[in-house]
């Protein structure tokens, strides 16, 4: 197979839509790391298989700590300094540092804190699914993204962390743009919104600081009163909680809306199974339309020699590729295919259920939020697709578009409506 030298270009939406055959390209030939040109004029290496991606996230020479001037920002600039601010996070972080960080996240994400919220899951479903079906009614259509995947998550992550309902719409625009590519945004939106993100967590902060709540954001002021984090990484573990705990969230549950309505079958077969068999949706909806589709950015600390004469010069950039790991066929039979029995048990000793899939990372970053992504996932998908019976898409599927970039994937729209 010839080497894949094509222009990796993030921003095109024909890449954004379909890029699982640049990955199997990747991983055909067979090296545990391929270096790629990117459009922006920089390279990359990008780990595409399986056992590649577990061993690179376990490995302390590749580091989580962005080089400085990372990013292209301009030099002091109210942007750069807004975001070289919120960018002190656990997630951009190495242990000692990232250890001390995340621990003072871990006890509000506990089995118990996490399954305590199912009730409050219910309700705001079934209210964001009543206004979908008066949508319907009233105009015809609705757009699952719009009055479901993203508000659900927003409104579970903000009960969690005290941000109040209003603010929701300004904090989805500011971080839809800072998690895209700067050539698919008009010029200056990034810097705004880098600038604006800063300007809302300084002041929900002081609002903490004056009213604390029982929630997260209230915790960690009085912890960072009490000498625990200073008020840089107070902003970023903010910005980080409510980025990470939303982005991710509406992508997984917009995939999976539209998985099941271009497999109707597999939608029956949820509605027989009860709730073992919507588990097993949400996690073959992670496997296969894995939201993020790349980890964060690593950086190889010290030359690494991967084997297979595959050697990472030190402080090359290094993205492990979710989406690609996920479908790698030396893991998972039929790897391109939307199978959610393949999580289940077969219950005659016949089968194996399949590998655990990467979405939510591995190693010492691994996803602090993925008990409550599956909740939400398993909570909400049945109680949408119960109450709006004979749901269809109103659009053709293949032309729909997908985010952009190498970090958050997952469709922009669903329209759907009731026949
Ligand atoms: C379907 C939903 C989600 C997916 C697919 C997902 C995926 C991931 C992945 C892959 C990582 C590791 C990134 C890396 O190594 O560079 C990660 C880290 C993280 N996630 Fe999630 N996530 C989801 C939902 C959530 C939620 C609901 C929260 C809650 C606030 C959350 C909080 C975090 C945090 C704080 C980290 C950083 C952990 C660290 O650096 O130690 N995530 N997530």
């Amino acid at each position: 197979m010839r080497p894949v030298h094509d222009l990796l270009n993030p921003a095109d939406p024909g890449f954004a839509r379909d890029p699982y055959p640049y990955y199997a390209r990747l991983r055909a030939e067979g090296r545990p790391a391929a270096r790629v040109a990117l459009a922006n004029g920089t390279h990359a290496w990008l780990v595409t298989g399986y056992r590649q991606a577990r061993e690179v996230l376990a490995d302390a020479r590749f580091s989580n700590v962005p080089p400085s001037g990372a990013g292209r920002p301009r030099p002091d600039s109210p942007a750069q300094r807004a975001r070289a601010c919120l960018a002190r996070h656990m997630l951009n972080s190495d242990a000692p540092d990232h250890s001390r960080l995340r621990r003072f996240t871990t006890a509000a994400f506990t089995p118990r804190r996490v399954d305590a919220l199912r009730s409050r899951i219910e309700e705001l479903t079934d209210k964001l699914v009543a206004e979908v079906a008066g949508e319907l009614a009233a105009g015809g259509t609705a757009d699952l993204v719009d009055s479901f995947a993203f508000p659900l998550p927003v409104l579970v992550i903000g009960e969690v962390l005290g941000v109040p309902e209003a603010d929701r719409a300004d904090l989805r625009a500011w971080t839809y743009r800072v998690g895209s590519p700067a050539d698919a945004l008009a010029a200056g939106e990034a810097d705004e919104a880098w600038v604006r993100l800063h300007a809302y967590f300084t002041e929900l902060i002081a609002r903490k600081r004056r009213e604390p709540g029982e929630d997260l954001f209230s915790t960690l002021v009085r912890d960072t009163d009490e000498g625990g984090l200073d008020d840089g990484e107070l902003l970023a573990m903010a910005f980080l909680l409510l980025f990470a705990g939303y982005e991710t969230t509406m992508n997984l549950l917009a995939s999976a809306s539209l998985l099941l309505l271009t497999h109707p079958g597999e939608l029956a077969a949820a509605h027989h199974g009860g709730p073992e068999r919507w588990a097993a949706v949400v996690e073959e909806t992670l496997r296969h339309a894995s939201p993020l589709e790349g980890t964060t950015w690593r950086r190889a600390a010290t030359e690494v020699d991967l084997g297979g004469g595959t050697v990472i010069p030190a402080g090359a950039s290094v993205l492990v590729v979710l989406a690609s790991a996920n479908r790698d066929p030396e893991r998972f039979a039929s790897p391109d295919a939307f199978l959610p029995g393949r999580y289940l048990d077969a219950g005659d000793g016949a089968g194996e259920r399949a590998a655990a899939h990467l979405a939510f990372g591995h190693g010492p970053h691994f996803c602090l939020g993925s008990r409550l992504a599956r909740l939400e996932g398993a909570v909400a998908l049945p109680r949408l697709f119960s109450a709006l019976r004979g749901l269809e898409l109103a659009a053709d599927p293949s032309g729909l578009p997908y985010r952009p970039g190498l970090l958050v994937r997952g469709p922009r729209r669903v329209p759907v409506r009731v026949p």
